[in-house]
């Protein structure tokens, strides 16, 4: 039996990365998926390569009425939403006396804003259709301690940490769990733009900072996309439904709590 049969899901920035994986293992789990990006050309190609299980929609977690779009492009498209992942993120990093105030306010306008206005408008979806649902948002181990060259995407991930204990016990009232997974280093386009930054800060060559963060990971290399399926679906499926406002490491061993 397929852990997700009929159930459609909303994934955010599902046009590469992690969110696509999560997509496709939704698929492969028997739900329909919507495949939600700014990078929309991206989003649509990889909602052709799934085939009829998937819908590419525009969203641009930055601007309420694009959320307030793909919300109502999704039920036209699925019927209805009963899982979201809240995968879009961006990442940035740089010296405390670097800091740019622009640079702040857009990555925590998508991670923070991005990720609230996200739960908020599918939650108003899920409670007035009744029956509950799944919100899953995407932490980070970055939200567990901060450091040192990247003081702003930390605290994005700490708040996101935050919203889903606040939203989880808001919401599961309705029916709704909420709760986040909080990878480690998983390699792909993104960590591909972090080495850059190390690159630049720590006078590093280009490759060398993936590969001192795969070597420190217990497990004894960076995370893949797919390690990292399981618990997206395990939080999606009807077994997690008394699990509320947690948020879990998928990192190698890095992070215990
Ligand atoms: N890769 C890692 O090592 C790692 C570790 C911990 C947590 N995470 C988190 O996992 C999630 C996915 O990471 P990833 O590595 O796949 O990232 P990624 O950069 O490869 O993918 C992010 C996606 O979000 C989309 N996006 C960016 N801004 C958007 C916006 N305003 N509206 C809609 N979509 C937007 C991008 O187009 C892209 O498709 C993120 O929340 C990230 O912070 C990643």
């Amino acid at each position: 039996m397929k852990r997700l049969a009929g159930k459609t899901a909303l994934v955010t920035g599902a046009a590469r990365g992690i969110g696509l994986a999560f997509a496709q293992a939704y698929v492969r789990e028997g739900a329909r998926v919507a495949i939600a990006d700014i990078d929309i050309e991206r989003a649509r190609g990889a909602a052709e390569e799934i085939g009829a299980a998937a819908i590419a929609v525009p969203l641009d977690v930055m601007r309420p009425e694009s959320i307030g779009r793909a919300v109502a492009d999704t039920v036209e498209g699925l019927g209805r939403i009963d899982i979201l992942v809240n995968n879009a993120a961006l990442f940035t990093a740089a010296p405390i006396v670097e800091i740019d105030v622009a640079d702040y306010r857009r990555v925590f306008d998508v991670n923070v804003g991005g990720t609230l206005f996200m739960l908020q408008a599918v939650a108003r979806h899920m409670i007035a259709r009744g029956g509950g649902g799944k919100i899953i948002n995407m932490a980070s181990q970055a939200g567990r301690r901060g450091e040192a060259l990247v003081a702003v995407y930390c605290a994005t991930k700490a708040a996101v940490i935050s919203l889903t204990q606040s939203a989880g016990l808001d919401l599961i009232r309705h029916g709704i769990n909420v709760n986040a997974i909080a990878p480690g280093v998983v390699d792909g386009e993104h960590w591909d733009g972090v080495d850059a930054f190390f690159a630049k800060y720590e006078n590093k060559a280009p490759g060398q900072k993936k590969k001192e963060v795969g070597a420190a990971v217990p497990f004894g290399r960076m995370g893949t996309a797919q390690d990292l399926t399981g618990m997206a679906i395990f939080l999606a499926s009807d077994e997690a439904d008394y699990i509320v406002a947690q948020t879990y490491n998928v990192d190698g061993g890095q992070w215990m709590s």
